[in-house]
């Protein structure tokens, strides 16, 4: 059976020849070999994590899911965690954190929307003091993004607040700026705009977080980030790695340095531009996308300033989700349903990775099809 393009929110597309990656015979993770791939791959997760020249931040790859640096990042700090919740998975992060026992408070905003700046700096103010803040920058599951920049400037008035970062749909999709944005330890899984199989992390942590990270008791064994940055940067992780996936990983963040995927103008650029390029790209997806859904009449979750660069959470107006998404599989493509509350009610469009915005005009045309099909079918319902 033929597999259909995937458009969901993840896991993504991943390239032939990133797959053939993985299919290299095995070495030993503790070889020389082991130690030459990994070096291979700090140069570019710096770019990825748009690290400050002259960063003295630490960059590493653990064998997780995302969800397990969530909770690595969380045995790093203090017992105070403020969490920032506007979706499924920033609701993920606050569960961890009462699970790995910290006292949590939680500044909720409905699916959609995200904190406002004045809240957090109140909450920062009134409730704490806090050892840390968890944010979400790209809730997946509402198509929101948080700006980093304007957590940045209310975090720096509160110096010794750490900030925990998942970037899981939004890292290789839109700037990260670890330094400029004032991060403590950040992460994300490679199944989204790296445009990977799903099975490694990526990960950084500021100085500072390290020191204090030494501090706290109970950090457990697999999920230390201690083991974790320190494991890598010794080239000598603290569990046997998913290898296979250090080969994709390392050919597929050399690929996006050297420009290999970018398209158009963007041709021909290479190292940090070639970075932005590909986060520009994304930007040209998200507003083909928007052009798309105006044109169909219908609405994003997000208000604009606040769309996420990877993915898009439309309203079901008038349509039947299912039905849409059942429709578009039998032309090759493969959509989102919405997440958790918002199933059936949305649906989702990744607009990530390695995809361009000619591919994503041929979907949507297809999808256009769909549409016209389901209203032919139930003209009542618009
Ligand atoms: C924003 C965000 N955080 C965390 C996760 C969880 O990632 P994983 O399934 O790799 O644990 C996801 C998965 O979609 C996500 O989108």
């Amino acid at each position: 059976m033929a597999k259909n393009i995937l458009w969901i929110p993840g896991p993504t597309e991943v390239r032939p020849e990133i797959l053939a990656e993985c299919a290299r015979p095995m070495i030993g993770h503790r070889s020389k070999a082991m130690t030459a791939l990994t070096e291979r791959l700090d140069p570019h997760l710096k770019l990825a994590f748009g690290l400050a020249q002259g960063s003295t931040a630490h960059v590493a790859v653990h064998t997780c899911a995302a969800t397990g640096m969530m909770e690595s990042s969380l045995r790093g700090v203090g017992p105070k965690v403020l969490c920032l919740v506007n979706g499924s998975f920033s609701k993920r992060f606050a569960e961890i954190a009462e699970q790995v026992g910290k006292t949590v408070v939680k500044l909720s905003v409905p699916m959609g929307q995200s904190v406002s700046m004045n809240d957090l700096e109140t909450a920062l103010r009134e409730k704490g003091p806090f050892d840390a803040v968890t944010l979400v920058s790209n809730e997946t599951s509402a198509g929101v993004r948080t700006p980093l920049a304007e957590v940045a400037a209310v975090m720096k008035k509160f110096p010794d607040v750490m900030l925990l970062v998942d970037l899981v749909s939004y890292i290789a999709g839109a700037p990260v700026d670890f330094d400029a944005n004032r991060m403590d330890f950040a992460f994300a899984g490679i199944q989204k705009a790296l445009a990977l199989p799903p099975g490694l992390t990526v990960a950084c942590a500021s100085q500072r977080y390290l020191e204090n990270a030494k501090n706290q008791k109970l950090r457990g064994f697999y999920l230390d980030p201690i083991n974790i940055i320190e494991g890598h940067e010794q080239r000598a992780t603290p569990a046997t790695p998913a290898i296979s996936l250090y080969y994709a990983l390392a050919k597929q963040l050399e690929d996006i340095s050297a420009g290999v995927m970018l398209y158009d103008a963007n041709k021909g650029k290479t190292g940090a531009a070639a970075w932005r390029a590909r986060f520009d790209e994304h930007l040209t997806m998200v507003k083909t996308c928007e052009a798309w859904a105006e044109r169909q009449g219908l609405k994003y979750l997000a208000v604009p300033a606040l769309r996420s660069p990877t993915v898009s959470c439309i309203e079901k107006g008038d349509l039947d989700v299912a039905a849409l998404i059942a429709g578009l599989k039998e032309k090759g493509h493969e959509i989102g349903n919405g997440y958790g509350d918002l199933k059936d009610k949305s649906f989702r469009i990744g607009h990530m990775g390695d995809h361009t915005n000619t591919r994503l005009k041929e979907m949507l045309a297809q999808l256009d099809v769909v549409v016209d099909q389901l209203r032919r079918a139930a003209p009542q319902a618009r």
